[in-house]
C-alpha cells in the first residue's frame, strides 16, 4: 500500500461521514488519525451533538455495522454499542461462563468487546470496577473468560480493535469520572462542541427535515476492515520523522513539565510523560499520512497536539479555580490547557 492510497481512501471515508454529521470535519479527521495509529478515542460533548451518530457512521463506512466475522473460530461483531449504567457489571463487557444443562458444562458467552469497533456510550456512568474491565481490555487487547484468554486484535487476520468512548463533560449526579491514570489509555480526547455556525446548524435541520430514518443509515462501505490493519502498518513503517521534528516534539513535551520549564507551572500541576510523547509521535505520523506525505512536518504535530495531550496534563488547581469563578465550569479545564500549550508552542519554536 502506498501513502497516496491512504490519503485517497480516508478522504472518501471522511467525505461520507461529513455528509451526514455536519460541521465536525476536524473531529472526524482526528478520529481517523487515532484509528490509523491504533489508538482509542474518548469523545467528550454535551448530549445531542451527534457523538453516537458520528461513531455509527464510522462503522458504516468500514462496512462493519451489521456484520459478524469469525476469526479462528471466535465470532467478532463488526460493531457493538455498550450503554454504560451504574448497574453494568464487568462481565457485561468482557463476557462470562454460563452453565449449559444439556452438556453439563460451562460455556463462554462472549461479551460486546468481541468486536472491531466498540462504542462505550457514557462511560462515566458505570462504576469504576466496570470501567476498568473495558480499560484493561483496551490496554491488553485481550480478555480472559474462565481459564481461556482470547485476543481482541489479530493483526495477521485483519482484525483490529478500536474503542470509542463517549462522556458528557458537564458534572452530573451519579457519575464516576475516569481517573487520570485511566484517561491515559486513550490516545486522544476529542471535544465535540455545538455546531460551529448558524448556517451549519440550519443545514443540520434541513438534513433531518424530510427524513424518517437517520441519514447515516444510508452510508455505503468505503473499505473492508483488513484495509485498516494494512494502513496502520503502512503509517508505522513508511512515514518518517525528520531529526528537527523529533527535536521539536521532545522540546514540546519537556516544556510541559514545570520542573524543566518554570512558566508551565502557571498552567500545569503535572506535565506530559514519555508515554504521551510516544503517542504524539504516532499521531503526528498518521496525520502526515492523511496528507499523503511520508515525512512528518510541524503542522502535523500542531494539529494533533491538543487532542493527544489535553487529558494527560493535570491543570494547575489555583488557575482552574480562578477561571471557574468567572462562571465557565467545564470549559475552564480545556481553556487553561489550550493556553498553556499555546505558550509552550511559542517558546519552543
Ligand atoms: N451536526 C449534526 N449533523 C447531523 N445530525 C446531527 C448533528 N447534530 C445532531 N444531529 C442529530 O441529532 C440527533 C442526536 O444525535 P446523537 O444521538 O448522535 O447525539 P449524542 O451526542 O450521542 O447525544 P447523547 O449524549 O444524548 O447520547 C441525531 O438524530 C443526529 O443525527
Ligand atoms: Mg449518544
Amino acid at each position: 500500500m502506498d501513502l497516496s492510497e491512504i490519503k485517497e481512501v480516508c478522504r472518501k471515508i471522511s467525505d461520507s461521514i461529513n455528509s451526514v454529521v455536519l460541521g465536525y470535519e476536524k473531529e472526524v479527521k482526528l478520529i481517523l488519525v487515532s484509528l490509523l495509529s491504533n489508538g482509542h478515542v474518548l469523545l467528550e460533548g454535551v448530549p445531542g451533538v451527534a457523538k453516537t451518530t458520528l461513531i455509527k457512521s464510522i462503522a458504516k463506512t468500514l462496512g462493519l455495522s451489521e456484520k459478524t466475522v469469525v476469526v479462528d473460530g471466535v465470532p467478532y461483531r463488526g460493531f457493538s454499542r455498550i450503554q454504560f449504567t451504574p448497574d453494568l457489571m464487568p462481565s457485561d463487557i468482557t463476557g462470562t461462563l454460563v452453565y449449559n444443562p444439556q452438556t453439563r458444562e460451562f460455556e463462554p458467552r462472549l461479551g460486546p468487546v468481541f468486536s472491531y469497533i466498540v462504542l462505550a456510550d457514557e462511560i462515566n456512568r458505570a462504576v469504576p470496577r466496570t470501567q476498568s474491565a473495558l480499560l484493561q481490555a483496551m490496554q491488553e487487547r485481550e480478555v480472559t473468560i474462565g481459564d481461556k484468554t482470547y485476543p481482541l486484535e489479530i493483526r495477521e487476520k485483519g482484525k483490529f480493535f478500536f474503542v470509542l468512548a463517549t462522556q458528557n463533560p458537564v458534572e452530573q449526579e451519579a457519575t464516576y469520572p475516569l481517573p487520570e491514570a485511566q484517561l491515559d489509555r486513550f490516545l486522544m480526547r476529542i471535544f465535540m462542541e455545538y455546531p460551529p455556525s448558524l448556517e451549519v446548524e440550519k443545514n443540520v435541520y434541513r438534513l433531518h427535515m424530510s427524513r424518517v430514518k437517520e441519514p447515516y443509515e444510508d452510508l455505503e462501505p468505503v473499505v473492508e476492515a483488513p484495509w485498516i490493519i494494512k494502513a496502520q502498518e503502512t503509517v508505522a513503517t513508511q512515514v518518517t520523522v525528520p531529526e528537527d521534528i523529533l527535536e521539536y516534539i521532545t522540546r514540546l513535551i519537556r516544556s510541559t513539565r514545570p520542573q524543566i520549564f518554570e512558566p508551565a507551572a502557571d498552567y500545569f500541576e503535572l506535565g506530559a510523560s514519555p508515554r504521551a510523547g510516544i503517542f504524539l509521535v504516532k499521531a503526528a505520523k498518521a496525520h502526515a499520512a492523511l496528507r499523503g506525505s511520508s515525512e512528518v512536518e510541524e503542522v502535523d504535530v500542531e494539529e494533533v497536539l491538543f487532542s493527544v495531550l489535553n487529558h494527560r496534563l493535570i491543570p494547575s488547581f489555583e488557575k482552574l479555580v480562578e477561571i471557574e469563578v468567572k462562571g465557565e465550569r467545564h470549559l475552564a479545564r480545556y481553556k487553561l490547557i489550550k493556553e498553556g500549550l499555546d505558550l509552550i508552542k511559542k517558546t519552543v519554536r
